[in-house]
């Protein structure tokens, strides 16, 4: 397991984790089809990862969300060692979170607010962006 010092890690990353409100989202999005994706309702669970082109954002198995860019460490959650068998989980709300297998959150993202469908992607150029592609407001059953 790699180690992950917080000197490496760089702001960008969460600079560009905001929530763009973008009404056409990349109509493609599925679950299954590709692996820089990740959909509100399905967590990505320890030794999980999300890779595009030299990007890997990987759950690791010692709680450390990570950014790499050609095995190179550019950003991480800083949560290493705060629990086991954690997973990142995108709410239908935008917020990401890292929750422990005891359901403790350790991170969260702070891009939450009104409920929708998320979609978070990683770009080609790293960037990690989440898209709400349909929202739905005060919605009454
Ligand atoms: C991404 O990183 C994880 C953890 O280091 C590794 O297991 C996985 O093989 C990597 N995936 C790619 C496509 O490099
Ligand atoms: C973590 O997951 C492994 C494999 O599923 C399981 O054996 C272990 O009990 C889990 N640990 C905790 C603390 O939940």
């Amino acid at each position: 397991m790699k180690n992950t010092p917080s000197s490496t890690a760089k702001s960008s990353i969460l600079l560009s984790l905001a929530v763009l409100l973008v009404l056409n989202a990349p109509a493609s999005c599925s679950s299954d089809s590709f692996n820089n994706v990740l959909i509100s309702g399905y967590p990505l669970n320890a030794g999980g990862s999300l890779v595009q082109g030299k990007y890997n954002f990987t759950m690791q198995h010692d709680c450390n969300l990570v950014m790499y860019e050609s095995e190179v460490v550019i950003w991480s959650s800083q949560t290493g060692g705060k629990g086991s068998n954690c997973s990142l989980v995108l709410q239908n709300n935008g917020e990401l979170f890292i929750s422990t297998a005891a359901g403790i959150i350790v991170w969260r993202s702070g891009t939450g607010g009104e409920f929708g469908h998320f979609v978070l992607v990683i770009q080609s150029n790293g960037d990690v962006v989440v898209y709400v592609r349909h929202s739905v407001v005060h919605r009454h059953l």
